[in-house]
């Protein structure tokens, strides 16, 4: 089946323009908030302020540094599809970008969400062998329901909502956070708990897609995280052979 383009040259200027401000708002929003790592994978990636990115141009640096590239979806794709392409180092992002008048709420992510939030990281090696170590977990269990889900939520208390001490300072590497500007203040408000990182804890708690998170797991240091996938490991089979409480 013929992978889908990006079809770049039908973005209008306008598009060009909302791509410029979402960045230059975020990035200006994001200091003293993001990983430290982020504003160096942007500079390796090139992903700037001029436009927005031709995936054409992206793909073979990306490619070039960590393995990875960017496959075009149009939509929201199965969760076994999507861990399918995971594992071969496939990222996917939609091409469509938000307009002018929807810089703060979309229902579905766009491509600031999916270039801008999850793309940069992964021109960070370890970053990017996590999310591969993470595809791995996945494929082992790609015909399991009940493990999806609790793949799902890992997913999406890391890689999408994740929160980690750098230097003793909350800072945010979730790519759901990275792309929201609301979202990545709404962090570091009292509306929200913060809990210590805990694989099983995240395992064990479902979570809201269409509202904003009020509930964040911190990762102490980016090393557990990397470990966290041997943990998740284990957690998945102990509860898949039911020694574990029921999810
Ligand atoms: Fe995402």
């Amino acid at each position: 089946m013929k992978t889908p383009a990006q079809e770049y040259d039908k973005y209008t200027n306008d598009d060009h323009d909302v791509w410029r401000i979402l960045f230059e708002r975020q990035t200006a929003n994001l200091r003293d908030k993001v990983w430290s790592r982020f504003y160096a994978c942007l500079e390796l990636t090139d992903i700037n302020s001029y436009g927005v990115p031709d995936f054409r141009q992206l793909n073979p640096r990306l490619t070039g540094l960590t393995g990875w590239d960017i496959r075009v979806v149009k939509g929201i794709i199965p969760v076994d599809e999507f861990i399918r392409l995971l594992y071969r180092r496939h990222f996917c992002s939609s091409t469509w970008l938000r307009r002018r008048d929807q810089l703060d709420y979309l229902e579905e992510p766009d491509m600031f969400h999916d270039t801008f939030g999850h793309i940069p990281l992964l021109a960070d090696k370890q970053y990017a062998d996590f999310v591969y170590r993470f595809a791995e977990l996945g494929m082992k269990h790609i015909h399991d329901e009940k493990a999806l889900v609790l793949l799902d939520r890992f997913y999406w208390f890391t890689i999408e909502f994740g929160l980690m001490k750098e230097n003793g300072a909350l800072r945010i590497y979730g790519a759901g956070l990275i792309s929201s500007f609301g979202e990545a203040n709404h962090v570091y408000t009292d509306a929200i708990e913060l809990r210590p990182f805990d694989v099983q804890e995240i395992m064990q708690t479902p979570f809201r897609n269409d509202q904003v998170q009020n509930l964040y797991f911190v990762v102490q240091d980016m090393r557990d995280l990397w470990a966290s996938i041997d943990e998740a490991e284990k957690i998945i089979e102990c509860i898949l052979i039911g020694k574990k409480e029921k999810v």
